[in-house]
């Protein structure tokens, strides 16, 4: 059986998929982006840094919101697809931002500060791309990685369907290389890494009782829940999941969160 297409065929567009996606990353960025402010606002790393590079940056809508903030800098964004390229010039495009299409397993140029969000869940050698990007920091530069922490998804009231729906996924992406615990995992291993030291680990939960989040998590999860099921990877009974799934989007009294994991990185 081959997939019609699958969810972290981020660069590969075949199926027109890329209006959905856009809608994705933009409501993943509008119900974290709040509870990762800190991130930098506390990091001297961050203030410090001139030149910064977000690699896999999608649309560019969370680089424009970064640059809003602190325009300071200079910003490069990177992403494998060039459709999202195409969004992120047109929406974000400025003195100060610039996009291009490049692949994380072969970054370019030099940067004070490197950033990949939700990208390392999605590459089956990451590895391959945490030398690529150490290559491409200025000495003692930092590397932030965000990235899904899935342990810390909660529903009330309870989903099991969906529990089960997510488990199944999280070994799909596994049998097909893409470890969604990678970057957690990073952080207690850096010490095995000759070119990184830690700079920080956080385990960030996202409620869904912040304004606006509630509709968003519900947007998100169904079109998570139709990709997956439209990719023909997970086998399960999804008429059932829907049924269950449509009832938590009713309940006026429904609660979720999900998580995030943040390493810092720096470059020896
Ligand atoms: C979930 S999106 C995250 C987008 C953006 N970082 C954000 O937080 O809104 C993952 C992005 O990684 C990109 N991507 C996947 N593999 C990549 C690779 N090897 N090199 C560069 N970008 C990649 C995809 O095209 C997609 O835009």
């Amino acid at each position: 059986m081959v997939p019609k297409h699958e969810l972290s065929d981020f660069g590969n567009h075949e199926n027109s998929e890329v209006e959905r996606w856009d809608l994705m990353q933009r409501l993943q960025v509008d119900f974290c982006l709040d509870l990762e402010w800190p991130f930098y606002y506390q990091s001297p790393a961050w203030h410090a840094a001139q030149s910064v590079l977000d690699i896999g940056c999608g649309n560019g809508y969370y680089l424009g919101k970064l640059a809003e903030r602190f325009p300071d800098k200079q910003f490069t964004g990177y992403d494998i697809s060039d459709e999202f390229i195409q969004i992120a010039r047109k929406e974000q495009g400025s003195e100060k931002i610039s996009f291009g299409v490049g692949d994380a397993h072969a970054v370019e140029g030099k940067y004070d500060f490197i950033l990949a969000r939700l990208v390392f869940q999605h590459l089956p050698d990451p590895e391959h791309v945490l030398t690529s990007i150490a290559e491409s920091l200025n000495p003692g530069g930092h590397l932030l990685i965000v990235d899904s922490r899935d342990v810390w998804r909660y529903y009330y009231p309870e989903c099991p369907r969906f529990m089960e729906f997510f488990d199944a996924f999280i070994k799909s992406q596994l049998d097909r290389s893409l470890n969604r615990d990678f970057v957690r995992t990073l952080a207690g291993n850096v010490g095995d890494y000759p070119t990184w030291n830690l700079g920080g680990a956080w385990e960030v939960v996202i409620p869904s009782t912040t304004p606006g989040n509630l509709e968003r998590f519900r947007r998100i999860y169904g079109e998570v829940i139709q990709f997956v099921e439209e990719s023909e990877t997970v086998d399960l009974d999804f008429k059932a999941l829907h049924e269950e799934w449509d009832a938590w989007c009713k309940n006026p009294d429904a609660y979720t969160h999900a998580g995030l994991s943040i390493v810092l990185l720096q470059k020896k």
